[in-house]
């Protein structure tokens, strides 16, 4: 069982791709995780995330094993992460991990902003998960808020809206929900209520699975 999450940032991915994993006994690559390790790395040695020689390198040598580095979550890391993923050499160095994790036995389920149309075409199940700009904004203040970096909305409003365009507007595996998507939009949903909604559509993927229809 392969589960494939997409959407843009802050639409509650990683949220639901936590839960699914846990609920389904499935492990869970963040694989924004990987770009923002790159674009870290860069930062901290002072380079521009925008060098492609810089960027692969990076890409190619690192130990990408910090997954849950809190330091990873900061707004100028997501901003990094974003430049590198434009650059097609850095996403080709970060694909055989992501595809190797997706094959394991017994499956797994990746969140990203391209499992479902480049990392993983065959997944079993296909979640674009979207809500609107200005929802997503919200979350991100509160998230960083929690941890002590202060960012108005309108500054994170302006920032989601940046990085959107970036991650739509790329030409190496631009942002877009894959064919047979299913669309689950949580502006106006609790988490848990999200959560039901997608636990939902995988149980009805593994019964059509188990009929041999799906
Ligand atoms: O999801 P997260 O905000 O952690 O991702 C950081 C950045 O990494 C995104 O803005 C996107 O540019 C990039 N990314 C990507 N492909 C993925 C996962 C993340 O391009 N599969």
């Amino acid at each position: 069982m392969i589960i494939a999450i997409d959407g843009p940032a802050a639409a509650g991915k990683g949220t639901l791709a936590r839960a699914l994993a846990a609920h389904f006994g499935l492990p869970h690559m963040d694989t924004g995780a990987l770009y923002r390790q790159v674009g870290a790395a860069l930062l901290a040695d002072g380079l521009d995330p925008a060098d492609p020689v810089a960027a692969e390198q990076a890409a190619r040598t690192l130990d990408l094993t910090r997954f849950t580095d809190p330091q990873l979550r900061t707004a100028a890391v997501g901003e990094a992460a974003s430049v590198v993923a434009a650059i097609p050499a850095v996403r080709q160095a970060l694909f055989e991990a992501q595809r190797a994790f997706a094959l394991q036995p017994g499956g797994a389920v990746l969140d990203g902003r391209d499992i479902g149309t480049v990392v993983c075409p065959e997944a079993d199940v296909k979640l674009f998960v979207e809500a609107s700009p200005e929802a997503r904004a919200w979350r991100r203040v509160a998230e960083l808020e929690d941890r002590g970096e202060h960012v108005s909305f309108e500054e994170m409003l302006a920032q989601v809206r940046i990085r959107d365009a970036r991650d739509s507007g790329r030409a190496d595996a631009p942002l877009r929900a894959a064919e047979g998507a299913h669309l689950l939009d949580t502006s106006d949903l609790s988490i848990g209520a999200a959560v039901d909604r997608a636990r939902a559509i995988v149980e009805a993927a593994i019964r059509r699975k188990a009929a041999g229809t799906g």
